[in-house]
């Protein structure tokens, strides 16, 4: 009580008030400096975008603004659910986006995965504001049966996806769409299913650089038996040279 009282008279309260922020920036410094007890080998780094290590698909997102098809750039994208016949796939736009406009109005939009043959006109889309610029006629513009998810008839893959969540995070839209519909260029598909190799889809890597998909190194699900049956034991080999 008798702190209580020290506390609301003026004369002290200043005092007590720089203690407090004394004792909370100290506490926060040592927060900062407190290192984590890391095994040999490892260093801790600044979360930059520089630290990144897997390389972002990139895809061109569609929608209808005001009537008029809007595309944009994106490397945030992914595979939330891959369970047919509705798949389950995700972007992540900047708010002030134009192409969010029509996704957060229509509640549809399009993915549109790019070739390496058409990667200076895929990186125009993602330069290029259509707050300012109509981009509508960059590339070939057509619709499935929904009319408000533009495709691009030049990307060798499209999706058209309705929005079943929408969150904000930070300054993002993040988009979560169930595909349901979806296109190839015929060019594109043989009897086994879509050629991968072929399409050569873009990536974009953290040294600022477009690149394509390199060679296959093992098949995934079956490298693991075919390494064991040599009798092989990890740290023994390498185990990245497994054949494939
Ligand atoms: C390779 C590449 C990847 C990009 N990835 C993203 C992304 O994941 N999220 C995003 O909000 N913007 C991304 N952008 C930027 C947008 O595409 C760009 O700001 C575009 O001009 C927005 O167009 P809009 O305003 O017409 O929608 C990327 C751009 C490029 C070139």
């Amino acid at each position: 009580m008798n702190l209580l009282k020290k506390f609301f008279n003026s004369s002290n309260k200043s005092r007590l008030i720089r203690t407090a922020v004394k004792i909370a920036c100290k506490e926060v410094a040592s927060n900062l400096s407190a290192k984590p007890n890391l095994p040999s080998g490892k260093t801790a780094i600044p979360l930059t975008v520089k630290s990144q290590v897997f390389p972002l698909p990139v895809v061109i997102c569609g929608a209808l603004v005001d009537d008029r098809p809007n595309f944009n750039t994106l490397g945030n994208f992914g595979l939330i659910d891959p369970t047919r016949p509705n798949p389950v796939i995700y972007v992540s736009s900047f708010k002030k986006h134009y192409t969010n406009i029509g996704i957060r109005r229509n509640s549809y939009f399009s993915v549109n995965i790019p070739s390496r043959n058409i990667m200076a006109r895929t990186d125009y889309l993602g330069v290029v504001s259509g707050h300012t610029t109509d981009k509508s006629k960059v590339m070939t513009v057509f619709f499935g049966r929904e009319k408000s998810a533009p495709c691009l008839k030049e990307c060798p893959l499209n999706y058209v996806c309705k929005v079943i969540h929408h969150i904000e995070v930070k300054d993002k839209d993040l988009f979560i769409g169930e595909v349901v519909e979806s296109f190839v260029s015929s060019e594109f598909l043989t009897e086994k299913g879509i050629d991968i190799e072929r399409i050569e889809p873009l990536l974009f890597t953290a040294d600022g650089y477009y690149r394509v998909p390199s060679e296959p190194v093992g098949k995934a699900f079956r490298i693991f038996k075919e390494y064991s049956e040599r009798g092989q034991k990890p740290g023994q080999t390498t185990e990245g040279t497994v054949s494939h």
